[in-house]
């Protein structure tokens, strides 16, 4: 069977989609530096699938390192590409770190591809690359314009896309597909792995399950003055899960079809969107447990409303993330208690 490298395959998305690959026959090396996850999260996916992935603790910013993987495996097929800094503040803050970890690691890996013949690469965008979408792009399509990023993460993305455009246009055996993800939330249903976020959540569903934890006294709703029907934000809500087959359907996708173009792009997301304080509602329908909040201002740099139009990623990769709401907050609590220790 064809072996998969997963770079951040430790972390939160990489983990999950880890564990859809195994599913599925593939064989896995992960590569990850421990930056922002734990070697334990090994154990929650071997727990899973009965079988450990291969693992190397190495940086993919360091070409040495990274070439003699591909040296010990030789039968790595294509690559899935998470490794990356992700929290927006942290890169404002620390703009040259996010520069050097999220560019300098995609080009080393490209060049080490190149080294050895490989020709596949998914890479881990985001929708942020949209910005706020006008009316007309709501939904957003694959065919909405970028916008000037709003922090050095997104503009971390938006440059990472376009190396991969040009290290592609450069070698025509290269063979690219770019995921662009809306918000995704939940954990496995076996709660054996989950979301680990370091410190206070900056996020909305790890803040809800540490609140009804007990962890935090209360949520804080950033704005209820936006132009949405309730006045909170809107996003597109989903299922890490269901994120994590849409990578084994876009993997297959590269090895198996014929008639695809070079660069392809898919939005994932369910389609649906949700405000926050819909979320909120329906975290306390899924679970029994309520939430307290208040509304506080609106935070920096946050979109109002950004939902997917799924459509494209539906019909050619064949995939849709149709889990309902209820069971994606109920697996995301049940993980919150499992790592707490509650009943
Ligand atoms: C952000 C990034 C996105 C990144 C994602 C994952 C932007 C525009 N988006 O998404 O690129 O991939 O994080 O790291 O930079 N909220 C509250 N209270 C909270 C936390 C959040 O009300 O304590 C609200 C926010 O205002 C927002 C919604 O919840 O409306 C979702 O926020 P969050 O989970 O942080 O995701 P995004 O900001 O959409």
């Amino acid at each position: 069977m064809s072996r998969i490298l997963v770079t951040g395959g430790t972390g939160y998305i990489g983990s999950h989609t880890t564990v859809e690959l195994m599913q599925q026959g593939y064989d896995v090396t992960i590569v990850d530096n421990l930056s922002n996850s734990s070697i334990d999260v090994l154990d929650g996916i071997a727990a899973i699938v009965g079988k450990k992935p291969e693992f190397a603790n190495i940086d993919c910013g360091n070409f040495v390192d990274l070439d003699s993987v591909f040296t010990t495996y030789p039968d790595i097929v294509g690559v899935i590409h998470f490794a990356a800094s992700k929290a927006v503040g942290e890169s404002v803050e620390k703009p040259l770190l996010y520069y050097r970890n999220n560019l300098g690691s995609l080009v080393t890996l490209l060049e080490v591809m190149q080294q050895h013949h490989v020709q596949n690469i998914v890479f881990s965008s985001s929708c942020t690359v949209y910005g706020q979408p006008d009316k007309e792009h709501l939904p957003v399509d694959e065919t909405a314009p970028i916008q000037q990023a709003l922090s050095p993460y997104g503009n971390t993305k938006q440059i990472n896309e376009e190396i991969i455009r040009d290290a592609a246009h450069a070698d025509k055996s290269l063979h690219a597909t770019i995921l662009r993800y809306f918000n995704p939330i939940g954990a496995h249903p076996s709660a054996l792995i989950g979301e680990l976020p370091n410190g206070v959540p900056q996020n909305l569903l790890p803040f809800i399950t540490q609140t009804a934890a007990g962890l935090r006294p209360e949520l804080k709703v950033f704005g209820d003055d936006y132009n949405t029907p309730d006045g909170s934000c809107i996003r597109d809500y989903i299922y890490v899960v269901d994120l994590a087959k849409a990578h084994v359907k876009a993997v297959a996708r590269m090895l198996e079809s014929k008639d695809r173009e070079q660069v392809e792009v898919f939005n994932l997301g369910t389609g649906r969107g949700l405000s926050v304080l819909e979320l909120i509602r329906d975290f306390e329908k899924a679970t029994g447990v309520k939430i307290p909040y208040t509304i506080v201002g609106r935070r920096e740099g946050d979109i109002e409303q950004v939902w997917a139009a799924p459509k494209k990623a539906n019909e050619i990769l064949g995939w849709s993330a149709d889990t309902p709401i209820t069971e994606v907050l109920a697996s995301a609590w049940k993980w919150e208690k499992h790592i707490r220790n509650i009943k």
